[in-house]
């Protein structure tokens, strides 16, 4: 069976090649929650993460007529396809009544207002984030949904998200997948098995005063709606000039394979062949000071828009950094000057803190009091 180990230096889940599916949800901490409460849940979702992550059930008393069943049942048959579990804590967790004020890890804080943001908080935030991928949709589902069931009465749900195909390849063995705008991407991700770039982008190090997050990263959430009725009647020439690359290949505008380098300073007649707004050029790190991210998001839809008859879907962004300022400076460009914006709408935001790996022995209850 194909599984990913669940203990480790560094959660897995980001470094680890995407899987195929998504599920993320988020939840606050309920009004009657003590910190013992959350504490406790935190090692009953270690036990259960750790042994779904196996293919296993979540563990209990199998067959006991006189009680619900631990675990809910859709999974049992199917392999493990990969699953893997990743928790994160946003930030209004440090702010609550739970004690953690001291152990904030410092660029924990709600992400500021950013350029064209019109975020909806029903799509936003929480106190904890749960991410769970795998290559089946319903293991995905079933890993949340047996969390969700275990925090009966510490935790309330507040979103989630299924993402039904990854948009980012995390390792050089993967193809890359292309996005709902038909575009490959991922083709200049941080590559997840490069130690030196991941400890130089990703993974928090020893600059971060709180320990117990070295070694951990921050995650930024991001819902991204593609107007898909107005992308599909753009002209093929307008879409590539949108991103700098050609539909069908892949290849920046300034080269012929997917994995030519882009050159930014090639002209034709007086203009820059790959355009000052296309998203490449805004995003790549040779224009951003060397700053770079590891990008590991999913489309997703939400069916039909009620009042226009409009597709409702798009990238489920998630990205993983060392510094939450890396996709502020990031998005602050793109939002002014992206010739993607008028093409898509960001609607959805959250900003977690994720924990380094567990060793044995270690809970994430222990881990984070
Ligand atoms: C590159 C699509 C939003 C950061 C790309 C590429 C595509 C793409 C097709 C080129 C292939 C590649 O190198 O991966 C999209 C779409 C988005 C979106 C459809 C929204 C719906 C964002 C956001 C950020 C971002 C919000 C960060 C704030 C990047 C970065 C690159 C990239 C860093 C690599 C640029 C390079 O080094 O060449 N994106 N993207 N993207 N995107 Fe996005």
């Amino acid at each position: 069976p194909q599984t990913v180990a669940f203990r480790g230096v560094h959660q897995a889940g980001i470094a680890t090649p995407s899987q195929d599916r998504l599920c993320f949800a988020t939840f606050d901490v309920g009004p009657g929650a003590t910190a013992a409460d959350l504490r406790e849940l935190l090692k009953t979702w270690t036990a259960a993460a750790e042994a779904m992550t196996l293919g296993n059930p979540v563990p209990g008393n199998p067959g006991d007529l006189y009680t619900p069943p631990e675990d809910t049942g859709e999974a049992a048959g199917l392999q493990p396809g990969n699953l893997t579990i990743t928790i994160g804590y946003g930030p209004t967790l440090f702010d609550r009544r739970f004690g953690l004020a001291g152990r904030r890890p410092s660029g924990l804080v709600k992400l500021p207002h950013l350029p064209k943001d019109n975020l909806d908080p029903a799509n936003s935030d929480g106190d904890l984030c749960v991410q769970a991928c795998a290559d089946d949709p319903q293991v995905a589902f079933h890993a949340v949904r047996n969390l969700r069931r275990l925090a009966f009465g510490t935790l309330v749900p507040r979103w989630m998200e299924l993402g039904f195909g990854r948009t980012s390849s995390t390792t050089p063995q993967q193809a890359t997948p292309r996005n709902l705008m038909g575009f490959k991407d991922g083709t200049r991700n941080i590559d997840g098995t490069d130690a030196a770039l991941m400890g130089a982008h990703v993974w928090i190090g020893d600059e971060e005063p709180q320990r117990w997050a070295r070694g951990g990263s921050y995650l930024v959430s991001r819902k991204i709606r593609m107007l898909m009725e107005q992308w599909d009647r753009d002209r093929l020439g307008d879409q590539q000039d949108v991103f700098g690359r050609f539909k069908s290949t892949g290849a920046p505008l300034t080269g012929k394979a997917e994995f030519d380098t882009p050159d930014f300073h090639a002209k034709s007649g007086g203009q820059y062949v790959i355009p000052a707004d296309a998203h490449i050029r805004l995003a790549a790190h040779e224009n951003n000071n060397g700053l770079r991210i590891l990008r590991r998001g999913y489309s997703y839809t939400d069916g039909i828009d009620p009042e226009t008859g409009d597709l409702m879907g798009g990238l489920f962004f998630i990205a993983f950094m060392k510094s939450p300022q890396q996709f502020i400076t990031l998005q602050t460009a793109l939002g002014q000057h992206d010739a993607l914006n008028e093409y898509i709408q960001h609607i959805g935001s959250g900003l977690f803190a994720v924990p380094p790996g567990l060793a044995a022995g270690q809970d994430w209850g222990t881990q984070l009091f």
